[in-house]
């Protein structure tokens, strides 16, 4: 262990996705691995015409340093769509823009986290919150989920034996099993933790596409004073942007502001200029609506062509939205022994072990179906389909 290096950096693991999608490089491999947005559906066109708008009408004004708030027009675009969408009323001062959700994340570890404090995370569950969390090296307390949400008698059981000071959840198709937790669900959880000391950090960045399925109740309107709400724009608009937003009750957002002016100042002045020009020129429901239209045809496709070349008892989660599908395997048959066949079928997916806190093998894998077409899915799903067979024959 070199000694240079602060223990809160050498004991957090690589990104596994990162490393696998070195793999996956191969021009011949199809991968549903990573979980980028579709690059055909940015709106480079109209960006671009926002940008030169942004220097023709506001000049050095979008260069220079700003407030660690971010850019007012851009929290009200949020608010308004908060009471538009949900009916929420969430004033502009509990806003803050942020380099994506992600240092949403990093900001709240920063925010509450001591060596040692124990958080709740689903699991499985999103790779970034694990990575952001272990930076402050607090301890995990992982609370299974299912097809209809969190486990309630696993989270009761956390209590009273641990003092969590958060509970992270993505609610909404999570990542990375494209579930969402009912309503039944989502109000069993709120009545656990009515009475808890601790915050409740719902992440949301694929909210804005569902498919099918009614909207649900967000936790801010079922724990409205417990709940930390993270927002992007990453899936809707672009990634590269990295924008995104924390929304938070008063006390806490004045720690954030001091956590967000340690890290970096202030997002981006000039992206949210960027953005916000492109939101209030062009009509950002009519974007999102063909991103929902492809995303969905994609999702089905995955679905049938799996029908058709997965053996019958693969289990695959029907997700009502988002960008992931969940793969079990039966007979506890090793993803990482799947993926190693995968690869010399030239398909790639992402296995499920690093979603779980200390595994190092599961008989789940996530797959990715926003970032590749329909033709290309089936030619895929063919692939990995034989892969499984020959891997259940041998087994
Ligand atoms: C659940 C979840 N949270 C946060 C993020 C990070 O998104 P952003 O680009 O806004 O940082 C992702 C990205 O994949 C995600 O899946």
């Amino acid at each position: 262990m070199n000694r240079m290096f602060a223990d809160r950096i050498s004991d957090v693991p690589k990104s596994f996705i990162r490393e696998i999608l070195k793999v996956a490089v191969d021009e011949e491999v199809i991968s549903f691995a990573g979980g980028l947005p579709n690059r055909a559906l940015f709106p480079v066109k109209e960006l671009k015409q926002a940008a030169s708008q942004v220097f023709d009408n506001m000049g050095p004004e979008a260069l220079q340093y700003s407030n660690s708030e971010g850019l007012l027009k851009l929290r009200k675009f949020i608010s308004n769509r908060y009471m538009e969408k949900s009916g929420l009323s969430i004033p502009v001062e509990n806003i803050m823009i942020t380099s994506g959700s992600q240092q949403g994340l990093d900001l709240l570890g920063k925010t509450f986290l001591n060596e040692g404090d124990d958080v709740i995370i689903e699991e499985p569950g999103y790779l970034g919150a694990i990575q952001a969390f272990s930076v402050y090296k607090s301890r995990f307390n992982p609370v299974k989920i299912h097809e209809d949400g969190m486990d309630i008698e696993a989270l009761k059981h956390v209590f009273p034996g641990r003092n969590p000071k958060l509970i992270y959840t993505v609610p909404n198709f999570q990542n990375p099993s494209g579930i969402s937790y009912t309503e039944e669900n989502r109000r069993a959880v709120a009545e656990v933790l009515e009475n808890k000391e601790l915050y409740l950090i719902e992440d949301d960045p694929y909210g804005d596409l569902r498919y099918t399925g009614e909207p649900k109740s967000s936790f801010k309107q079922l724990l409205p004073d417990k709940t930390i709400l993270l927002g992007s724009f990453s899936k809707t608009v672009v990634p590269g942007f990295r924008l995104g937003w924390i929304v938070a009750p008063d006390d806490i957002m004045e720690k954030l502001l001091i956590a967000k002016q340690a890290s970096d100042l202030h997002t981006n002045q000039f992206a949210q200029c960027v953005l916000s020009a492109y939101l209030e020129a062009g009509d950002f429901d009519v974007h999102i609506a063909q991103i929902k239209k492809v995303y969905n045809h994609q999702r089905e496709a995955m679905i049938a062509s799996m029908d058709r070349h997965f053996p019958k008892d693969v289990h695959v989660t029907k997700p009502e939205g988002g960008m992931f599908l969940w793969v079990s395997l039966p007979n506890q048959i090793s993803s990482m022994k799947l993926f190693d066949l995968a690869i010399k079928n030239k398909v790639a997916f992402v296995p499920g072990h690093p979603f779980y806190i200390g595994l190092t093998e599961t008989n789940t894998l996530r797959l990715n179906f926003s970032n590749v077409d329909a033709d290309t899915i089936e030619i895929g799903m063919e692939r990995l389909g034989r892969a499984l067979k020959e891997l259940l024959a041998n087994s």
